[in-house]
């Protein structure tokens, strides 16, 4: 199935981490009235999973039946809070941390790992629309949605907002260690062999170093609306 196939408009928004693709993504689900796909999180719970059940991340074969079965529960709450629920256990917190970030950023270089969550994202797109968030979407998963949006912002940029969000949260990290941690993982994403991260050829490129994330909402909204994807009464 395709973005095509139930009619449902997609619009991707793909880039590095920290660029706020996230935040971004959410509140135009929100606005919308749309479905979202964090596909970051399917790689992240493959991760989780594997470390549960104490799968090698070098085990390919064993890591994608993981992916395949993945028995995973996306539970919206009270202001679009999703909780993400794995095996049974509540794993929402967990997910975010920069462990796992690691774990999804090793298990996500494995192509059957990819192959293997390929339907299960198709399947989010559904009527009326879907944001859809992560590094190969308008390349891969969707290749034919009619909008493609490649966020990105400066490396310092983003790791001062990265100390920021964990600041907030009460975690002291350092400013360096965050930009060394953003450079490896952008390397490791743009390097691998399978759906490396790269802009679509079809995508707008948008850097967000000096824009808010208000800005950038409304500047894709606009470009949405601009292409019929979505009425006038519908956009800000
Ligand atoms: O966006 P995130 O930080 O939750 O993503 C976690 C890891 O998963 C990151 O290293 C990139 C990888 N990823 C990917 O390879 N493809 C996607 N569509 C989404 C995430």
């Amino acid at each position: 199935m395709n973005s095509m196939d139930v009619g449902a408009p997609v619009i991707t928004l793909d880039g590095p981490g920290g660029a706020g693709k996230g935040t971004v993504s959410m509140l135009l689900a929100r606005e919308l009235g749309w479905h979202l796909l964090d596909s970051g999180a399917l790689y992240r719970l493959v991760g989780l999973a594997a470390e549960h059940h104490g799968v090698s991340l070098d085990n390919e074969a064993a890591l994608s039946v993981l992916a395949e079965h993945l028995d995973v529960q996306f539970l919206t709450g009270k202001d679009d809070l999703v909780q993400v629920i794995l095996e049974g256990e509540d794993v929402s917190h967990e997910l975010r941390t920069e462990r796992v970030g690691g774990l999804a950023s090793q298990v996500a270089a494995l192509s059957d790992v990819r192959r293997a969550l390929l339907s299960r994202q198709k399947a989010f797109c559904e009527l009326p629309g879907l944001i859809c968030d992560g590094r190969d979407m308008g390349t891969v998963v969707f290749p034919d949605a009619p909008l493609k949006i490649y966020l990105t912002a400066s490396a310092d940029e983003r790791a001062r907002r990265r100390l920021e969000q964990l600041r907030q949260k009460g975690i002291s990290a350092s400013l360096c260690d965050l930009k060394k941690d953003i450079l490896e993982r952008d390397a490791r994403d743009m390097n691998r062999s399978t759906a490396p991260l790269r802009p679509a050829e079809d995508a707008i490129e948008l850097d967000s170093t000096q824009l808010s994330i208000t800005e950038v909402v409304d500047l894709i909204l606009a470009e949405a609306k601009s292409r019929g994807l979505i009425s006038q009464a519908s956009s800000a």
